[in-house]
């Protein structure tokens, strides 16, 4: 077998499967409480200016790497030297592992989806969510009690991500954007117009863009902003430069990259209008103060949600089931496309089918997400959660932008952007790729280890220590072993 490298059979198919693995759990669930904690309106401010000198310089140097080499990650570091493929596995594992837990939270609301249709969480939520269905426990013995539903709906989201990743890029990966993608958007309008319209609405939509203009003279503001938009947009853990590398000549990577970020701002921006719409409702109904009822991440959709949909009578069994179908749909785009990299990087070096390789991974990676499927599932989750986000993948980062602005060829770089671009990038992209971002990333991740620190528990720190242990080993071990022989032609 040689190296077959698959390209995108159209630019939607690349731009909607782009638009999958932004759109993610980032935007619906972490997004609103982001802007509304640091400053609401006035957040606004260092957000649009992370996109326009962090984000989108950033995107397009993945873009341009991954279109310029067009191959995996590993194979891209070892030919700017041979010495860094291993920084190309580093950054291509770092997602996989991501996967693993990522689609656990995504089997949760696959669970929720149906108990959404007769409000099956009952008059508790926070209790049922936390022991009803997660047992949750930070107790080692909770690994022993494996949780049968969330263990039944792993196993359907894996299969659907083997159904889907296993065939070729463009009638897995493509096709099944070009659905999905489109559809989160129906009905998240759907979910956004009904919110609202909801007595209270404009108590949770108007309190989000209220403008606290002090907080934007606080450094940490400006780190959060940059930080959630370089999660949102999906940089820095190799899923942009792979899918890029799938772009067939001739392509405009401005016009892409510029289409991709507008729908997923767009995207997140209307998505917490509906979120504070519908949290201004319970506000109005309770007459709670607003502040009590903001929360993010899992406390937002399986606790917040489910509380506000029991008061909210014969509408939530509409709005309810569309709110967890797009959290779904959304889900299962971007676990997509944190599969991708390292299959890529497998499938090229060792000349292994791409669907031998991804039956292997999912497998692999089940075996892996069982363990979150415990009563200790929670506890692991948070803690790996913290440490790949906050310190592994950023380290990532900083290497990609050493690598690829000092050690390759930084102006080839910028060519590739500029080839058919609407309008040029100069100089100033190479000083944002060289000096900028990197230092940036090194701010933030200085304040990913102070707070890694802060909450080191005795299991944390043993789980953290065994994550950089694989993300040392495996890189190294895929390095070093021979690359398949390529037939001559
Ligand atoms: N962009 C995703 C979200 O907002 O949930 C998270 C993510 C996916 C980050 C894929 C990075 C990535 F490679």
């Amino acid at each position: 077998m040689t190296e077959q490298h698959q390209e995108w059979n159209s630019q939607l198919a690349f731009i909607m499967a782009m638009i999958g693995s932004a759109i993610g759990l980032g935007n619906i669930w972490r997004y609103p409480y982001v802007l509304y904690s640091n400053g609401g309106g006035a957040f606004l401010l260092p957000y649009f200016i992370s996109i326009v000198c962090m984000a989108v310089p950033y995107l397009f140097l993945e873009y341009a790497a991954g279109y310029n080499f067009k191959t995996s990650l590993p194979n891209m570091f070892r030919r700017v030297q041979s010495k860094f493929e291993v920084v190309g596995w580093f950054i291509s594992l770092a997602p996989f592992l991501i996967l693993t837990y990522y689609i656990v939270i995504i089997a949760w609301d696959f669970i929720y989806f149906f108990l959404s249709f007769y409000h099956g969480w009952g008059s508790n939520p926070n209790l049922f969510f936390t022991e009803t269905l997660l047992h949750s426990t930070s107790s080692i013995s909770g690994l022993g009690d494996i949780i049968l539903p969330i263990l039944g709906s792993l196993i359907v989201l894996w299969l659907i991500i083997w159904f889907i990743s296993h065939k070729d890029l463009n009638d897995g990966i493509g096709k099944y954007s070009k659905v999905l993608i489109p559809s989160l958007m129906i009905i998240m309008a759907v979910v956004v117009l009904i919110a609202v319209t909801l007595p209270g609405a404009s108590i949770g939509y108007s309190a989000l863009f209220n403008p606290k203009w002090y907080s934007i003279c606080d450094p940490h503001i400006w780190l959060v902003a940059a930080g959630q938009i370089i999660f949102s947009l999906s940089l820095g853990w190799g899923v942009v430069s792979t899918y890029a590398s799938y772009l067939p000549k001739g392509t405009s990577l401005v016009k892409n990259g510029i289409v991709v970020t507008i729908a997923n701002c767009g995207f997140e921006f209307f998505t917490a209008i509906g979120v504070f719409s519908i949290l201004g409702y319970m506000s109005f109904v309770q007459d709670v103060p607003l502040r009590y009822l903001v929360t993010e991440g899992t406390g937002l959709i399986f606790v917040a949600f489910p509380s506000i949909f029991n008061e909210m009578g014969v509408l939530s069994y509409i709005i309810g089931p569309l709110f967890f179908i797009c959290v779904l749909f959304a889900g299962i785009t971007t676990t997509l496309s944190l599969l991708e990299p390292i299959t890529l990087g497998i499938s090229n070096k060792f000349l292994i089918e791409r669907k031998k390789v991804t039956t292997a991974l999912c497998v692999i990676g089940f075996l892996i997400s069982i363990i979150f499927a415990t009563g200790l599932g929670n506890t692991l989750l948070t803690i790996f959660d913290n440490f790949l986000s906050n310190f592994i993948v950023i380290f990532g980062i900083i290497l990609e932008c050493l690598i690829l602005g000092w050690l390759y060829n930084i102006d080839k770089l910028l060519d590739i952007v500029n080839t058919n671009a609407p309008f040029k990038l100069g100089k100033w992209w190479n000083f944002l790729i060289k000096f900028i971002i990197p230092i940036v990333f090194f701010a933030m991740w200085a304040d990913g280890i102070i707070k890694l620190i802060a909450d080191g528990s005795t299991v944390a720190i043993a789980v953290e220590a065994l994550i950089t242990i694989i993300m040392i080993i495996v890189p190294v071990i895929l390095t070093r072993k021979p690359p398949a022989p390529r037939n001559s032609k």
